[in-house]
């Protein structure tokens, strides 16, 4: 996204709590309508400057763009996403996550936004995905337009697990639970 605050990167990680949960929660958009204390002590935003803010303000370049769409595809359909995400703290510094993604209904089974729990991923897991997001970086860096971009990087996540022979839920919930 254009308007998004440049942060200087820092090369330093912030490690959750095994016992830590990162709540959030966004309208439909992706944008902010809810953070819990422990997202603002490690993101190291206050509320106010997290409120009404679009959820990429903490999108670390070293994500690809390819699990970005995943995730969408998968909440738009009304299903929920699990994933590792590196994210940037508002000083620079990195942390990682294992996130659950679903969608909101209201009363009426309208969908009214996104929520978010994300917990401390076990060193194990960011070892093996580190260099699946490396390869998928790597891939989409060298297309121009951001559509191919991501269609052949989640193609090289979809050939590796292929090679696994699991799905890509039973990939990242495995890796997850591999502790
Ligand atoms: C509930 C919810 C939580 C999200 N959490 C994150 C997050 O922690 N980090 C992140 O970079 N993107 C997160 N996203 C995805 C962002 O909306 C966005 O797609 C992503 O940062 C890529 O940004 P871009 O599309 O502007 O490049 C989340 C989206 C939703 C709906």
């Amino acid at each position: 996204m254009s308007n998004r605050k440049q942060i200087l990167l820092v090369d330093e990680e912030v490690i959750m709590e095994e016992e830590e949960f990162i709540v959030s929660k966004t309208d439909l958009r992706g944008n902010l309508i809810y953070a819990n204390r422990t997202f603002m002590r490690i993101a190291l935003y206050p509320e106010n400057k997290l409120l009404g803010q679009p959820h990429s303000i903490m999108r670390h370049p070293d994500m690809p763009k390819g699990v970005f769409k995943l995730l969408w595809q998968t909440i738009k359909k009304g299903d929920e996403f699990f994933g590792f995400v590196k994210n940037i703290c508002s000083d620079g510094r990195y942390y990682w996550v294992f996130a659950n993604v679903t969608p909101a209904y209201d009363q009426q089974n309208r969908p009214v936004g996104y929520l978010s729990v994300r917990r401390k991923p076990p060193l194990s897991a960011i070892n093996v995905i580190k260099p699946i997001y490396q390869k998928m970086l790597q891939i989409e860096r060298s297309e121009n337009s951001d559509k191919v971009a991501e269609q052949k990087s989640i193609a090289y996540l979809q050939s590796e697990l292929d090679k696994l022979q699991l799905n890509y839920q039973q990939f990242v919930i495995n890796l997850f639970n591999a502790k």
